[in-house]
């Protein structure tokens, strides 16, 4: 698989990755996978059949049905089910089930945008530009809060921000594919930016790394 027009946008909840990934998608009329759907709807599904979260092979075998199920449940957005995405997201029978997903998604003809934490580096190591979205965990928190709020959530602040670093340190932390940047991913630190100014940053990032420069 060739992938010049894969774009991969990793990094942590709530640094922009989602809106970056979305606005280079409607950029560049790319389809854009936002895989931690896959990891959340696992989770929620695994607990609507009275599994636990700990176990991988009922996890895995959810994980098996995803093909055939609609993404677009508002329950995949809560903060539980975030949660409960990072647990099962730990699995590596889980993650080895959906790496073909993904995959078959970055193989489209065209190319795609592939969001989420492993993407550059897993899923696809040869993509033609890689991101890498971070901003401090106060400010992610803030962002997050404002989003599940917003959902109608009755969450404080500082609940969202303990729920940020304890999804972090799992996630940077686990064995099976921790997030991390790849090695050849660029930085971007939307802490200070605005919503226009971090897709202006994304758009200058892809182009450079598609005319084969360091921006
Ligand atoms: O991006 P989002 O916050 O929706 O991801 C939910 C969780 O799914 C993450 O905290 C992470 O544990 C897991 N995930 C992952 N690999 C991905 C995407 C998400 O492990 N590629």
């Amino acid at each position: 698989m060739s992938g010049d027009q894969v774009i991969t946008v990793d990094g942590p909840a709530a640094s922009g990755k989602g809106t970056i990934a979305s606005g280079l998608g409607r950029l560049y009329g790319l389809p854009v996978l936002d895989s931690g759907l896959l990891y959340r709807a696992v989770g929620v599904l695994l607990q609507r059949a009275g599994g636990g979260l700990a176990d991988a092979a009922a996890a895995a075998a959810v994980a098996r049905g995803l093909r055939a199920v609609a993404l677009d449940d508002e329950a995949f957005r809560t903060r539980g089910a975030g949660e409960a995405a990072s647990q099962v997201a730990v699995h590596p029978e889980v993650r080895q089930v959906l790496l073909a997903l993904q995959r078959d998604f970055a193989a489209q003809p065209g190319g795609a945008v592939l969001d989420g934490r492993d993407m550059g580096t897993v899923i696809c190591p040869d993509a033609g530009a890689k991101l890498y979205v971070t901003a401090s965990p106060e400010v992610r928190a803030e962002r997050r809060w404002r989003q599940l709020t917003g959902q109608g959530e009755s969450v404080g602040l500082d609940e969202v921000l303990a729920d940020i670093r304890r999804r972090d340190a799992r996630d940077s932390g686990r064995a099976a594919a921790p997030m991390a940047p790849a090695p050849d991913a660029v930085l971007l630190d939307t802490s200070e930016m605005t919503i226009d100014q971090a897709a202006d940053a994304a758009r200058r990032i892809v182009e450079a790394a598609r005319a084969g420069q360091t921006p």
